[in-house]
């Protein structure tokens, strides 16, 4: 199996010190960033402002980290050049927030991003069938998205281990990203059930130490 990769969400972090913040998660993979518009989700964050803002810190680091940007907006289409433009490496949309989801991934392809496509909890995974081979990153949510620090929905696992099925199943390269309520204590059953990437905000934003967080979450 690969290494999980672990991708702190700096919704947990403080913004007024965002360089500082994101030196802290320096030995993490990725670095996870949540765009919500307060229409596709209830809750308001970040624009492609301070996604510049991330990257910057990001290349000022011995070892820059992708920018994991997922958005969790209606429309999305709209914005993904913007984001792309201040840095995103790769992007994410929702299943359920794209009336055309394979222009939506052809699109995110053609501005030389990896493209990914999160499902909510609630979202069966057959929505990605026809779709799934083109894609980099599916993130499963196993929470409902809008905030940080919400407890997993157990219920999400078996989706999990489905779409892992599939993307073994096919031969693909397909990465399972999961989202929400990821903590050292739980992260093993994720690998178990499939996931190579971990995003976690309050596990590792909230821990005294946080590389011991991203390496205990890494190798759970
Ligand atoms: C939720 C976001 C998550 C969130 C995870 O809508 O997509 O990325 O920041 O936060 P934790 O790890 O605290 O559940
Ligand atoms: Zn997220």
């Amino acid at each position: 199996m690969t290494q999980t990769l672990v991708a702190p969400s700096i919704l947990s972090a403080d913004f007024g010190h965002l360089h500082a913040e994101i030196a802290s998660i320096s030995s993490a993979d990725w670095i996870h960033v949540d765009v919500m518009d307060g229409k596709f989700v209830p809750n308001i964050t970040i624009g492609p402002l301070i996604v510049e803002a991330a990257r910057r810190a990001s290349a000022a680091l011995d070892r820059p980290m992708p920018l994991d940007v997922h958005l969790m907006i209606v429309e999305p289409d709209r914005y993904l050049a913007d984001f792309r433009k201040a840095g995103a490496d790769i992007l994410t949309v929702h299943a359920e927030a794209c009336t055309h989801l394979d222009r939506s991934v052809q699109y995110i392809k053609q501005l030389g991003a990896q493209a990914g496509v999160s499902l909510n909890p609630h979202t069966p995974e057959n929505v990605l069938d026809y779709v799934l081979d083109e894609l980099d990153v599916v993130l499963c949510m196993t929470v409902n998205p809008g905030f940080g620090g919400q407890s997993l929905i157990e219920r999400v696992f078996p989706k999990i281990e489905r779409i892992r099925e599939t993307i073994e199943r096919r031969g693909l390269k397909t990465r399972i990203e999961v989202d929400g309520g990821v903590k050292p204590d739980n992260a093993r059953r994720f690998r178990e059930a499939g996931a190579h990437v971990m995003v976690a905000g309050s596990a590792v934003f909230g821990a005294k130490d946080r590389d011991a967080a991203i390496s205990a979450i890494r190798s759970a």
